[in-house]
């Protein structure tokens, strides 16, 4: 049976119950490798050849444990800000750091963690071929029980528009030649997993070879069924997915009774550059390891101004509403 294209958190009993029957024997990718950190040419190589590529084990028991605590606080914040559970990112749906006044996570040391880990860091020198790379954000995106509706098929990055649109925009080519989709990888999102990723609880659906395709999107409806299941899972809490943020992705449904968050670290290339946003203290900023200072260096606040952090839930804007494609990941 396939599922329907409804985006409403609205379903019956009888159709949640068969959704998820459905989702428990479709769901997934077939095959879907999961590298150990120690296979660095390997995971480089699925990575260019998928644009994403999962690795577990990227945080020990303690690291583990220490991220889930934050995001289990973090969330439980959030969403208090949030009582009807409209979300930043559709219905019941969060960005981490579309929801920190500082647009960052990077003020709060479990995401300062994960900037430089040793089980991560080679996999992403490896993939730009230099240590020279810069943090773009600290971010990431959690949805909620009853999350039961499927995002559209979207990228993360575009090339150049009008600034009054998004301040994330820079590349074009003035002869009309190339689009950003034609570049080697511009920027990297490295999600971690806080809980196993399964068949129900809103895995990212991905598609395999898609960071260089020209083609249109497929909208909700245009969308076969195969990409629909096409989503990464089972992996294990603790494992992270590294993806090419032009390659086409998507939320899933969370038909789970838990909280899923994917907190990212995502990293522009060395020749790349968007605009960064000021998020870490000088003082936070000498306490870094000193790779993630210096891959850090340029999203340090001036050292006369003070850094706010809280919380604040606003409307999902529409270019990041359901109808209009998104810039999240679930
Ligand atoms: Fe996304």
């Amino acid at each position: 049976m396939p599922t329907n294209h409804l985006t409403t958190d609205h379903l019956s009993e009888t159709e949640l119950a068969q959704r998820r029957t459905y989702l428990e024997a479709n769901n997934g990718i077939r095959g879907l490798e999961v590298l150990d950190p120690s296979e660095v040419e390997r995971a480089v190589k699925i990575f260019h050849r998928d644009g994403f590529v999962v690795v577990r084990d990227a945080l020990d028991a303690d690291q583990l444990a220490f991220l889930r605590n934050t995001t289990d606080a973090v969330m439980q914040e959030i969403v208090s800000l949030d009582p009807d559970r409209s979300g930043n990112r559709g219905s019941r749906r969060y960005s981490f750091g579309g929801s920190s006044i500082t647009r960052s996570m990077l003020h709060l040391p479990a995401w300062q963690m994960l900037v430089d880990l040793p089980t991560v860091t080679p996999i992403v020198k490896a993939i730009f071929g230099s240590a020279d790379y810069m943090l773009r954000a600290a971010s990431g995106d959690f949805c909620l029980p009853g999350a039961t509706g499927y995002q559209p098929l979207h990228a993360d990055m575009r090339d150049f528009v009008d600034p009054r649109s998004t301040p994330f925009s820079s590349f074009a080519d003035q002869r009309g030649h190339l689009s950003v989709r034609d570049l080697p990888c511009p920027y990297v999102c490295i999600n971690f997993f806080t809980v196993d990723s399964t068949r129900l609880n809103g895995p990212t659906r991905q598609i395999p070879g898609s960071q260089h395709a020209r083609a249109p999107m497929p909208t909700l409806a245009e969308e076969p069924e195969w990409m629909r299941v096409s989503t990464v899972c089972p992996a294990p809490a603790g494992a992270v997915q590294i993806r090419d943020v032009r390659a086409w992705h998507g939320g899933t449904p969370n038909l789970s009774d838990h909280m899923r968050a994917i907190p990212n670290i995502e990293f522009y290339a060395p020749w790349f550059r968007e605009p960064i946003v000021p998020c870490i203290t000088t003082r936070d900023h000498r306490g870094l390891s000193p790779h993630a200072r210096a891959v850090t260096r340029f999203s340090v606040v001036d050292s006369a101004d003070e850094l706010l952090t809280g919380f604040e839930v606003t409307p999902t804007p529409p270019s990041l509403r359901p109808t209009a494609g998104g810039m999240s990941n679930g």
